[in-house]
Formats: structure tokens, C-alpha cells, sequence
């Protein structure tokens, strides 16, 4: 007879630690990584000196977004580019924005998308150093939805950016190299990642506690 609310309160316990168990892997199957994001190509031919056309004041910029989920299709948003004069650090100045319409990514496939935006000839010429190289600062900006089968999750919001430092040829390549590296767009520190690895723990902790 006093066994019975033990035995009432064990099985709510198991069915708590049950449902535990379904979530965490139902969380890992459904878990999705957001696309990788790089420049590819950065390139102003107003600053390459051996082509000597200052007035060319267009800023040309390849855009790489991988997805590296195996199951997973990308829907992104419309994706916000925006580059910003980084040459004098106590003054970063806005440059222009450009947006990539939105598209749709199947699984494991990757996207290069072209942009170009117009840079105020003054800006131009600030943005250079004595020796002839200009640092950049692009930053991205978007939302995805995964594609899990026949079902869309909810909005993810993408912050990430880099510097891109350009050479005497206006170009983040250096000269005569074949295969450059890209410039890879990333999140400011102490971001969402963290915060989700904190979540994870905390509520693995919680169901080991509710089962004492
Ligand atoms: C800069 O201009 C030169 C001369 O036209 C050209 O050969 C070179 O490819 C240009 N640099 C880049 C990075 O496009
Ligand atoms: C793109 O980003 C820039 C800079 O943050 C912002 O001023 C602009 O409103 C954004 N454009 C859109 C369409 O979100
Ligand atoms: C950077 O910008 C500040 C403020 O506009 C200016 O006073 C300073 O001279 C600039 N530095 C260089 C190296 O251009
Ligand atoms: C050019 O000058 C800037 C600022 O003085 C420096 O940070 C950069 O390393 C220099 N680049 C080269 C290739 O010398």
C-alpha cells in the first residue's frame, strides 16, 4: 500500500527521463548547421596600379556559401552585404551595401554569387596606404530556413564578416597565384554557439537531477 505513490512518482520520473532522452535525439537529428560563408573574390580595378584607372570606382566581390548539411536544404533571405572602409581604424566609414536575392540551396551544394557596388572616389582614395594596400571590412547579413524533408524550420539569423586586405592590385589575390585562399566570414566572438552548447548542458543536467 505505501509503495503505490513511490511507484506513481517512479513512473512519472521515467516518463519525464523518457521524454529526456526522445528530445536529445530528436534535437540531433534535426540539428542543423548553418551554411559556411567566405569571400572568393574581392577586386577594385581603381586601385590596381598597373591598369592606372582611378576613376573606375567599382568595388566587384564574390561571395561563397556552402551547405554543409547532408540532409538539408537552405532557404536564404535576401542576404545583406555591406562594406565598410577599415584603412584607418579610428574611422571606419560605411561604403555601400549590396543584396543577394534570396535562394533556395539543395544539400551539400554551394552557391557563388557576384556583387559589385559603386565607392564615392574620395572614399577611394582614402582608403588606400603609402604602400598602395587598402584594408576592407564586409560584413553579411541573413536569415535561413532549413529544409527537413517536407517541413521548414524557423528563421536562423546569420551575422558573420571579416576583413579583406587588397594589394597593390586593388585584388585580395596575390598576384600570380592560382589558387588563393578565401577570406572566410565569421561570428563575433561569444556567440550563439556557446550559448546553445550552455543550453544543452544545463537541461542534461536538469534530467540527470529530476531522476535522483
Ligand atoms: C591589374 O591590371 C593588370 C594590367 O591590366 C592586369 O594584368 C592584372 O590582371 C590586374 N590585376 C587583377 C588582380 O585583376
Ligand atoms: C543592410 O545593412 C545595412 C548596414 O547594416 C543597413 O543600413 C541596411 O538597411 C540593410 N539593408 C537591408 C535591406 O536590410
Ligand atoms: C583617420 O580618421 C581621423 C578622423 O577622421 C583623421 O583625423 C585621421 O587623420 C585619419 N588617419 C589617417 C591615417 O588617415
Ligand atoms: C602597408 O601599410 C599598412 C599600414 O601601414 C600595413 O598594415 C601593411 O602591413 C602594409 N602592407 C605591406 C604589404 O607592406
Amino acid at each position: 500500500m505505501p509503495d503505490e505513490p513511490r511507484g506513481c512518482c517512479r513512473c512519472c520520473c521515467s516518463f519525464i527521463f523518457t521524454l529526456g532522452l526522445t528530445s536529445l535525439f530528436m534535437w540531433l537529428s534535426l540539428r542543423s548547421e548553418n551554411p559556411k560563408c567566405s569571400i572568393k573574390d574581392f577586386y577594385l580595378p581603381g586601385l590596381n596600379k598597373s591598369l592606372n584607372t582611378p576613376d573606375n570606382t567599382t568595388l566587384y566581390f564574390m561571395l561563397k556559401l556552402q551547405n554543409p548539411n547532408k540532409d538539408k536544404g537552405i532557404f536564404y533571405d535576401p542576404v545583406n552585404v555591406t562594406i565598410r572602409n577599415k584603412s584607418n581604424t579610428t574611422n571606419i566609414t560605411y561604403i555601400g551595401n549590396y543584396i543577394v536575392p534570396k535562394f533556395y540551396q539543395g544539400h551539400k551544394k554551394t552557391a557563388k554569387k557576384v556583387g559589385n557596388l559603386t565607392v564615392d572616389k574620395k572614399v577611394l582614395e582614402r582608403a588606400v596606404f603609402a604602400n598602395e594596400t587598402a584594408v576592407f571590412r564586409v560584413d553579411m547579413e541573413t536569415a535561413v530556413r532549413f529544409k527537413i524533408m517536407a517541413w521548414k524550420t524557423k528563421r536562423h539569423r546569420i551575422v558573420v564578416g571579416a576583413d579583406v586586405v587588397v594589394n597593390d592590385q586593388g585584388s585580395k589575390n596575390p598576384a600570380g597565384q592560382k589558387k588563393p585562399k578565401d577570406v572566410k566570414l565569421s561570428q563575433a566572438p561569444m556567440g550563439l554557439k556557446f550559448c546553445g552548447m550552455v543550453g544543452i548542458l544545463l537541461n542534461f543536467l536538469v534530467f540527470i537531477f529530476l531522476n535522483f
